[in-house]
């Protein structure tokens, strides 16, 4: 067994009490190839932003899970390179879905798991939740639960329809189980199709969809029951129209691809929400770049002058979110 703690590597339970007095949110990146880490490493290490890396079941098996941990790992130490003294890192277990994949992230230096058992009925999710929390706990690792259930469809994670969470239960669920942080539901969802254009509105000017706004009232329902308790907010992704656009520009088909906006991030990170996760922004921003050099530069067949300018584009996305949506900047100095 490898402690993270050999590894450089921190839980989240300190930078989520200081997320939370703050009123700012910590970004939570997903990576499964070097380009988007070392994206993720040079932004948060140019801004002294605290990170969290995530990695889901999907992302192990295309990267393999041995070479994905090392990366981490090395992550570290490149964060130090980069002049950043004190790195803090979190390497985290997105959408884990059973006991077992917990402990094997656990036993090879996961520093944070997060059980998402939010599709089961409640008492075997209290159950699940409550036996990965006994087994972190043990190593100092955090364990992040999840009640409500996400819309949207993304390979592994699929739910065709969004339950939103139910205040009352919160109080239950977080005492019974242990956990350190709660994923809530609250009309966000996974992938570039967040909405479907029947609940949208148009802006007359630019002939864009205007999705509905979010259930902040649920948030602040769940706030009200758990003051100063660390929140999540999964599928979060903004889904830059730019890259949109790029995309289809340059041979792609994403019509009436939409996300969040921007402003509802930053109302959320503004109150308990600590950790806002970002995965489908950071494939937009790659694959608009590389559909760009393909389209532009035909005959180049090296991969790293077109990985390069990908690499390039989901830095300037992290520096972006990091800066003018979640405020984690040089909370990590
Ligand atoms: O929440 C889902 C993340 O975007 C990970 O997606 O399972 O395709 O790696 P994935
Ligand atoms: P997006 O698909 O909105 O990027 O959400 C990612 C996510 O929630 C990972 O767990
Ligand atoms: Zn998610």
């Amino acid at each position: 067994m490898v402690s993270y703690k050999e590894l450089g590597l921190v839980n989240t339970k300190e930078m989520f009490a200081k997320a939370i007095k703050g009123g700012y949110a910590i970004p939570a990146f997903n990576f499964n190839n070097m380009e988007q880490l070392q994206a993720i490493i040079k932004a948060a290490a140019e801004e002294k932003s605290p990170v969290i890396l995530q990695v889901s079941k999907g992302a192990r098996n295309y990267a393999n899970a041995t070479l994905l941990r090392f990366m981490a790992q090395g992550a570290v130490a490149y964060a130090k390179e980069l002049g950043w003294e004190n790195p803090q890192i979190v390497l985290h277990l997105d959408h884990g879905d059973s006991f077992e994949l917990c402990k094997s992230c656990i036993d090879s230096g996961f520093s944070s798991v997060m059980i998402d058992g939010s599709h089961l009925p409640y008492e075997e999710n209290v159950a699940l939740t409550k036996k990965v929390c006994d087994f972190a706990h043990q190593y100092d690792v955090t364990v992040e639960g999840e009640l409500g259930v996400l819309a949207g469809v993304e390979d592994e994670v699929s739910s065709d329809h969004h339950t939103y969470t139910d205040p009352e239960e919160v109080i239950d669920f977080v005492t019974r189980t242990g956990v350190d942080s709660l994923a809530i539901s609250i009309g966000t969802s996974h992938g570039a199709y967040k909405f479907t254009p029947d609940q949208c509105t148009r802006d007359p000017k630019t002939g864009r969809l205007v999705p509905p706004p979010l259930a902040f009232n649920v948030l602040e329902a769940v706030e009200a029951k758990l003051p100063d308790f660390p929140i999540v907010l999964h599928g979060s992704s903004s889904v830059p129209q730019e890259y949109v656009d790029m995309i289809n520009q340059y041979g792609g088909k994403l019509p009436d691809a939409i996300g969040i906006p921007e402003e509802e991030l930053r109302k959320a990170a503004k109150m308990d929400v600590c950790k806002i996760n970002i995965d489908s922004d950071s494939r937009l921003a790659m694959t608009a770049a590389v559909r760009k050099v393909f389209h532009d530069k035909p005959a180049e067949f090296d991969p790293r002058k077109y990985l390069g300018p990908a690499r390039d584009e989901m830095e300037k996305l992290y520096k972006h979110k990091i800066l003018n949506v979640l405020g984690s900047d040089g909370k990590a100095e």
